[in-house]
């Protein structure tokens, strides 16, 4: 699944008060979930706030921020009432989870001991770590909320740790304002994180620093983390198989899903093989190529292809002096099938 970029309409932990012009501005350039706090504005404008989010067709979060027990609950209430998608952070569980329960609402608490304003994390990791175990193991709680960057400990290690303790969704929230941050968040395993301050104020680093741009380059360099945008250039096969000119090693040369394109150059006769559960495509690129069967053989000319079901035992042969052969398989095959001898290679090149 890739990373989510949720966009929050606030600073330094308040909802801004022009969160209606930035919102139209997100929206316009396809964000698609988009947050505000409970502090910053009254319950009336956060709840036209929310439905110009939902109109938008983007998910909705509200963040508690508080810290005091009664604001808590008076937050959890009016995420209620304004009909939120997900409620981000709070601590109190035991007070907020009969409030959201029965409602369509999704409940993200924050792990650890949260103080001050804006908010820190305190703890070490191990508490840290068994606080969000405790937490997502109750019902009603659908993910954490992360303070990750607000803790004194060393924070990518923090992710990961937390990441590998539940089972349920952690976002990342507060202070990330630059590419590199989000590709820790998303090294560390985590399944989003919040933009709030940096991208209103113009901290993210992008060619301008208004929030059109900032937000531009946020969703840019996420898109690029998801690999939403395909990293590869156009390949020339003439120019790949003019690389290399070992023999029998199959270089990678693309992936599509856990499939492998393969590029490799047959001379003479290979060794005779099956693959237990892997079919294998064979298009001649340059050459001829023989693959025998123990039933038949056939000859496969240039621009033509075969397929070898899993199972099926063969043996390629180069009949001209070399053949450039691109193959089709899934990630795990190996050149030499169920059986090792000096033809294998299992370190792969890149072609
Ligand atoms: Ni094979």
């Amino acid at each position: 699944m890739g990373l989510r970029f949720i966009f929050m309409l606030t600073r330094n932990d308040r909802t801004v008060e022009d969160a209606s012009k930035q919102l139209q501005t997100a929206l316009r350039l396809g964000v698609r979930h988009i947050g505000f706090k409970d502090i910053g504005l009254p319950i009336d404008q956060l709840k036209s706030l929310n439905q110009a989010i939902k109109a938008g067709g983007a998910t909705s979060y509200l963040e508690v921020v508080s810290l005091d027990r009664e604001s808590e609950i008076v937050s959890a209430k009016a995420a209620v009432e304004i009909g939120v998608d997900i409620l981000l952070g709070g601590t109190r569980v035991d007070d907020v989870l009969p409030i959201v329960t029965g409602s369509s609402l999704q409940y993200f608490p924050f792990p650890g001991r949260i103080s001050g304003h804006p908010s820190v994390l305190e703890g070490t990791i191990g508490e840290i770590v068994e606080s969000a175990k405790a937490l997502t193991a109750r019902d009603g709680v659908h993910g954490l909320d992360l303070l990750a960057y607000r803790s004194r400990e060393d924070v990518p290690t923090l992710i990961r740790q937390v990441c590998a303790a539940v089972s349920k969704p952690v976002y990342v929230a507060g202070s990330i304002d630059t590419p590199e941050r989000i590709a820790v968040v998303k090294d560390a395993g985590a399944a989003g994180f919040t933009i709030g301050t940096a991208a209103l104020d113009g901290k993210y680093p992008a060619p301008e620093k208004d929030v059109s741009s900032q937000l531009a380059a946020i969703l840019r360099d996420v898109a690029t983390l998801n690999r939403h945008i395909s990293p590869f250039q156009k390949k020339n096969l003439t120019s790949a198989f003019g690389r290399f000119n070992d023999t029998w090693s199959p270089r990678i040369a693309g992936q599509i899903n856990d499939m492998q394109i393969k590029l490799a150059k047959f001379s003479g006769e290979f060794v005779w093989h099956f693959h237990k559960s892997e079919d294998e495509l064979f298009l001649v690129h340059k050459g001829r190529l023989l693959m025998k069967f123990r039933d038949r053989d056939e000859i496969i000319e240039e621009g033509e292809f075969i397929v070898v079901p899993h199972g099926v035992e063969h043996c390629p042969v180069a009949l001209d002096d070399t053949c450039e052969v691109v193959m089709l398989e899934p990630s795990t095959t190996l050149n030499t099938g169920t059986t090792r001898n000096e033809r294998t290679v299992t370190e792969l090149g890149r072609g």
